[in-house]
């Protein structure tokens, strides 16, 4: 599969997301993202149970969202991103507000160079690995940071959703009737296109199908607990009524794993 990987590796994954900081951030601090206050990331959460007084890594971690919520609930968080730009806005927060988090520039793939072996009682992931350059090696990697016992709970977008060709279908009103997927099985690198009123960037992430996905982590090493596709609560779509089509298609695709030894 490494050909496959060709045109995307950890640099131009580092300046992309260079380049989309501050308009992810931005958009962020807006708190319009209810797809994430809202809907996927309280679903993650949940899905991570008491976490108070574990050691996590948030992986992938970005401007820190998912770290911040760890730190919230009482665990004593590291996070690691790729990109120095989306760090900077994690950092940032973290002097004004001090949640105790760490954050380190890295590679998911080469966590044992950074952390002396097995240490961490959880890892969590939201919604990065899919758009990292080799997500088998960043998977081993996890692992091994991971104490036997020790979980990942991640998320990703729904691999059967968000393929290579994806489009809503919409009435002449302008309402979704029904999502158009195709191209599943064509793995490789797909550039998305970040638009909003706020914002415009474009990043990319690696397509892969669902048994692509399993057989990764399984040959990283992980045994399966559970896996989720989370809708959104009835009262989160009275909110946002925009919630109602992730309540009719899997948009998002989590997973909760075990290091066993
Ligand atoms: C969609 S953002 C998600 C950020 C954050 N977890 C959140 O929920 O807002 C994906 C992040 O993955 C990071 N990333 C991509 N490849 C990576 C890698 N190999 N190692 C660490 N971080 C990586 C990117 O720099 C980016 O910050």
């Amino acid at each position: 599969m490494a050909d496959r990987f060709e045109g995307f590796d950890a640099q131009s994954v580092r300046g992309e997301w260079n380049m989309a900081a501050d308009a992810y951030a931005a958009a962020q601090a807006s708190g319009r993202d209810y797809y994430r206050l809202d809907f996927f990331g309280p679903a993650q959460i949940a899905l991570c149970g008491e976490v108070r007084g574990l050691k996590i890594l948030d992986v992938g971690c970005g401007t820190g969202y998912f770290a911040r919520e760890m730190a919230r609930r009482g665990a004593f968080v590291t996070g690691v991103d790729l990109s120095p730009g989306m760090l900077a806005h994690a950092l940032e927060l973290e002097a004004t507000a001090q949640f105790g988090i760490r954050y380190l520039t890295g590679d998911a793939a080469r966590l044992k160079e950074y952390f002396d072996g097995d240490c961490f009682d959880m890892v969590t992931s939201c919604l990065a690995l899919q758009d990292m350059p080799d997500i088998p090696a960043a998977l081993r990697s996890i692992h091994d940071v991971l104490v036997p016992g020790g979980r990942l709970v991640a998320s990703i977008t729904h691999p059967c959703s968000d393929t290579p060709f994806r489009k809503w279908a919409k009435d002449g009103s302008g309402t979704k009737r029904w999502l158009c997927i195709d191209r599943y099985f064509e793995r490789g690198p797909v550039k998305y296109l970040w638009k909003d009123w706020l914002y415009e960037f474009t990043t990319s992430a690696y397509h892969a199908t669902l048994a692509d996905w399993f057989g990764w982590l399984l040959d990283a090493g992980f045994a399966l607990r559970s896996i989720h596709e989370p809708t959104p609560a009835a009262a989160a779509v009275k909110a946002h009524p925009d919630l109602e089509d992730a309540s009719r298609v899997p948009y998002f695709l989590m997973f909760d794993l075990e290091r066993t030894q």
